[in-house]
């Protein structure tokens, strides 16, 4: 673990880890830009620029989430204002998303992305979800009608030609189980850097992240807020009475608890705020800790998926159940 670039507003630096794969250094606190409610570009534009101010170098986008052209703009406006001195100090994820996933597909969905986004190269891409949807449909929000099994084979070498371009420095899945990771493990020539999936301390994650760790798979964390109020997420992780009591105890707030729980153990998350106060205030988690007793008490808190995966399921679809669609790893 290597120490990163000081951040302007506060005192800390935001820790980086080496991605293996590239060699490039990700900051563990990523800024995460899908918003829901819906806001428009400009907004995302001035989210993003605030938080490069505040020393946010990781960005987390997907073409589905319609972030891409807004943090392209506001790459570019960085660099003009001397905020950074380039785009290689940044390290920027986005995703193929399921109506893309086929092996014809990627390339073309790769280069849509790199152009909304004015670069060369990303840092990573994704498969943002383990499933096909059919040809051409780009809508926010999945039609069950339209999800398909996919193709991993040839969606993946795919992704392997897209890292051999140099298009992006690495490649990787998101939503992944230990089955279909272990699955891919088998034929992948280029195996994954990072699976990014749900984490919170209400779905830790502990099963997946042994399996990731003894296959040389980063994991970094959505959602590690629960991502209240969203179309995805719920208040169940913000309003947890047992996260409440040890903010109140350390005069925290619980977001600062969960983001400084996930550093403790040692993963990367994707954080998403678009209000000053919070992008600063999920900052300041580096210069204290949790205690032993703290730790123990969040370990065990019982564990449910926020992202349940029901908009995927359909008793007479591809996944006919929530076991079916995450092999029976709920
Ligand atoms: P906002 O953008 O208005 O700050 P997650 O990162 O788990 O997906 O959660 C994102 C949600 O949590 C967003 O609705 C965001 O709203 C909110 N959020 C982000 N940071 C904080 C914080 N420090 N305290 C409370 N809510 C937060």
């Amino acid at each position: 673990m290597q120490m990163g670039s000081r951040s302007v507003a506060t005192s800390f630096r935001i820790p980086e880890q080496v991605l293996p794969s590239s060699g490039r250094r990700m900051q563990r606190l990523g800024f995460g830009t899908a918003a829901y409610p819906l806001v428009t570009p400009e907004v995302t534009k001035q989210a993003i620029l605030k938080a490069i101010e505040l020393g946010y170098r990781h960005f987390d986008t997907a073409h589905i989430y319609g972030s891409e052209q807004p943090l392209g703009e506001a790459i570019v406006e960085a660099i003009s204002r001397g905020l950074i001195k380039s785009r290689d100090e940044l390290f920027i994820t986005s995703k193929l998303w399921c109506s893309d996933a086929y092996g014809d597909l990627v390339l073309p969905a790769l280069h849509r992305s790199l152009q909304n986004l004015k670069l060369e190269y990303l840092d990573l891409y994704l498969i943002h979800w383990p499933l096909t949807l059919k040809r051409g449909r780009y809508e926010f929000g999945v039609r069950k009608e339209y999800i398909l099994p996919m193709d991993f084979g040839s969606v993946w070498a795919a992704m392997e030609d897209c890292q051999r371009l140099g298009l992006t420095k690495s490649i990787g899945v998101s939503n992944f189980t230990c089955k279909k990771l272990a699955d891919l493990l088998v034929f992948a020539k280029i195996p994954p850097a990072v699976n990014q999936v749900e984490l919170n301390p209400l779905w830790n994650q502990k099963k997946l992240r042994e399996f990731c760790k003894e296959n040389g798979i980063i994991v970094v964390g959505y959602s590690p807020l629960g991502a209240s109020g969203t179309l995805w997420g719920n208040n169940k992780v913000l309003e947890n009475e047992v996260l409440k009591e040890i903010a109140e105890a350390k005069g925290k707030t619980v977001a600062q608890i969960c983001l400084r729980w996930a550093f403790e153990e040692g993963v990367g998350v994707i954080v998403k705020s678009f209000n000053g106060e919070r992008m600063k205030q999920n900052l300041e988690i580096f210069d204290w800790s949790l205690s032993k007793e703290d730790l123990i008490r969040i370990d065990d808190l019982p564990q449910s998926r926020g992202c349940t995966g029901e908009l995927f399921v359909d008793e007479s679809g591809t996944f006919k159940c929530v076991e079916e669609f995450w092999d029976g790893e709920v």
